[in-house]
């Protein structure tokens, strides 16, 4: 039996029981929608949106830049950084997004964020963001602790974006909410597909063992590339393993020289292409002439989309794909997926 299929030997090797949280994500999606109607949140009207975070709490913003951004008319701006951009002045919404509450640079935002006077909404599990919160009398949600920030996805992502579809108009808001159904619908699927199946007809697992002992590169596309590098840092938290990401179509403008050196490393690669049917018609026909290049040069190339009619729905269900395959990947390698030492140790000899 394929030590895929054994959830005996998952179990051993997956001791904080991140499969748990895995499955949970539709469920998760649920209950963070419910939890944002509980926060009434203002204006609706802002010059932009601007969402700071690190890591597993960032992602999210680039998420809702890629799902939402082709629907608003004002910029939507990821900041992973200490300092805001100057642009950022009191017209803007910022959201605040931190598991933990206690990550610098996210802190640090927040602060700068009230003095301009911008709109700031916190979210978070607790910590000094949602003491902040508190003093100043700003919106804040508060999501459930005790979870990896990235296996908390669903509550960092859904209050950014249930906000800001009530800024959208009553068409393409409900044109949304119809996406959003259809999104918990896929997602509870696939949930059940990735968890239950076994190796031979399941596509997260199939996808681990084509990863296994290899360096993935992952390539996306305008709306997965956001995915294309969750699956990069999935990767990295969860199976302890380097992983890299770049999108089309600037990849053609750099990255494929890179394809030859060191020769120590070439062959160790696996390419794994985001794909997705709103391309750009140029976009795929480059997707399709990056696999031809890459198949010549006999270089494994795996192609995958997501689930589902709606953009919502085929985003998140690639997003489940890469976590459950970065997961499957991790039991192979034989290492929790769950604990992440280096980045403890980092916050730690930080603060000393
Ligand atoms: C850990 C993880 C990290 C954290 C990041 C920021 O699961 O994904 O990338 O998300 O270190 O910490 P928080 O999310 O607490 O602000």
């Amino acid at each position: 039996m394929s030590l895929l299929d054994d959830p005996q030997r998952i179990a051993e090797v997956d001791r904080a029981d991140m499969r748990r949280l895995l499955r949970a994500f539709p469920e998760q999606l649920r209950r963070a929608w419910d939890l944002t109607a509980q926060a009434s949140i203002e204006p609706l009207e802002f010059d932009g949106v601007a969402v700071c975070g690190m890591g597993g709490s960032a992602i999210g913003g680039d998420l809702l830049r890629s799902y939402l951004q082709p629907k608003l008319n004002k910029p939507i701006q990821v900041v992973r950084d200490y300092e805001l951009p100057p642009f950022v002045d009191g017209g803007w919404l910022v959201f605040a997004v931190s598991y933990s509450g206690n990550t610098e640079e996210t802190l640090s935002c927040a602060r700068e964020a009230l003095s301009r006077g911008c709109s700031l909404v916190a979210v978070t599990s607790g910590g000094r963001l949602k003491a902040l919160a508190q003093e100043h009398n700003t919106p804040l949600i508060e999501v459930p602790g005790e979870m990896p920030p990235r296996t908390a996805l669903a509550f960092l992502f859904v209050p950014l974006l249930r906000t800001l579809l009530l800024a959208l108009d009553d068409e393409a808001r409900k044109a949304a909410e119809r996406e959003w159904q259809e999104a918990l619908e896929q997602t509870q699927e696939r949930a059940a597909l990735y968890d239950g199946k076994p190796e031979a007809e399941n596509p997260a697992k199939r996808l681990a063992r084509a990863l296994f002992e290899r360096i993935p590169a992952i390539y996306g596309g305008a709306l997965t590339e956001a995915v294309a590098r969750r699956w990069k840092t999935q990767i990295n938290e969860n199976a302890k393993q380097p992983a890299h990401w770049d999108a089309l179509p600037e990849l053609h403008h750099n990255e494929i020289v890179g394809w030859e050196w060191p020769s120590a490393l070439k062959g160790r690669f696996v390419y794994v292409l985001l794909r997705d049917p709103d391309e750009h018609p140029r976009v795929q026909k480059r997707f399709h002439i990056t696999r031809e290049l890459l198949e010549e040069r006999g270089l494994p190339v795996f192609e995958v989309q997501g689930q589902g009619e709606g953009r919502l729905a085929r985003l998140l269900t690639l997003v489940q794909l890469g976590d459950w395959a970065s997961f499957y990947l991790a039991i192979l390698n034989g290492v929790d997926p769950t604990p992440v030492a280096l980045i403890d140790a980092m916050k730690r000899r930080l603060s000393r």
